[in-house]
């Protein structure tokens, strides 16, 4: 064991995998859905290599993490073939020996029948922290971690859902958390409507973050807020208030012209967090030199 590993816990962050499977009967294309495959067909398949799971569960187990946070979009189209193969990449990974935990994205309720059906809870409830979000668990070398809801189907929009018990309720989580530790926060939805790396338009937002964001500064903890939807790599200190920390993270199989893959790496001691951004490249995983927070 290095050092590193004895002075805290280490997460792999992997989000938005957007396993996908191609449907083409009429039945199951109604409304958003059509949309959504149309999308599929022309651009996500190309771009996101699902059916490298089986090597990217090996290379993460390798890393020696001791935990692997899936923070949304595990499916593209909420379709039960793509649950499935979501569940299967998880249980590879858990086989393999680190924990994973897996929160939903707007894409895993992307229809209002798979979210009736509540097909997100039968096939990967297993591997959610608890029943109920918001949560607060702790990793096995003591760090906290609290994890938000904010989606829910929605036909027209990929806009999220947050409302103010919500926001007081996982305020309430992270200020108990036990003290003189920083608290990882994760959600599907950055707090953060644009830094440096992406904007987001306001159909595509979490409502009432900058609400959330106040909530979370006033409980006077160190936050590190680890999210994905936007499906770009930023990690800023929040402009307004300096114990909070916003991490997003790229889509797992995302692969770009020199990239087939992305992670985020972080340790988490009572000092505070390491975050290191992984890319995979001809094979081999590149970590980059770590940012320290606070
Ligand atoms: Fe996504
Ligand atoms: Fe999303």
């Amino acid at each position: 064991m290095s050092p590193e590993d004895a002075s805290g816990d280490r997460v792999v962050h992997a989000t938005d995998p957007h396993f996908w499977h191609v449907t083409l009967n009429p039945a199951r294309l109604a409304g958003k859905r059509a949309l959504g495959m149309a999308n599929l067909v022309l651009r996500r398949r190309r771009h996101l290599r699902t059916d490298l799971a089986e090597t990217f569960a090996r290379e993460i187990a390798a890393t020696g993490a001791g935990t692997v946070i899936v923070s949304g979009d595990l499916t593209t189209t909420a379709l039960e073939e793509e649950f499935a193969a979501a569940r299967t990449f998880l249980d590879a990974l858990a086989a393999l020996g680190p924990r994973p935990l897996v929160i939903p994205g707007n894409h895993d309720v992307y229809t209002f029948s798979s979210a009736r059906r509540r097909l997100f809870e039968r096939f990967l409830g297993q591997y959610l922290p608890a029943p109920e979000l918001p949560a607060r668990i702790l990793l096995p070398r003591g760090a906290p971690v609290v994890f938000y809801p904010g989606t829910g189907p929605n036909v027209i929009t990929s806009r999220g859902r947050m409302d103010r018990a919500v926001i007081r309720r996982t305020a309430e989580l992270v200020a108990g958390a036990p003290a003189g530790r920083p608290v990882l926060l994760v959600g599907h939805y950055p707090l953060l409507s644009r830094t440096e790396a992406y904007r987001e338009a306001w159909s595509h937002r979490l409502p009432r973050a900058r609400e959330f964001r106040e909530a979370l500064a006033a409980t006077g903890r160190t936050v590190l807020c680890a999210t994905g939807h936007v499906h770009r790599f930023s990690l800023v200190n929040d402009p307004e208030h300096s114990a909070l920390f916003h991490l997003a993270s790229e889509p797992l199989f995302l692969r770009r012209t020199v990239q087939e893959g992305a992670f985020s790496s972080i340790l988490c001691s009572p000092a505070g967090f390491s975050v290191s951004r992984c890319l995979r490249r001809d094979g081999l995983w590149d970590t980059m030199p770590p940012a320290q927070l606070p």
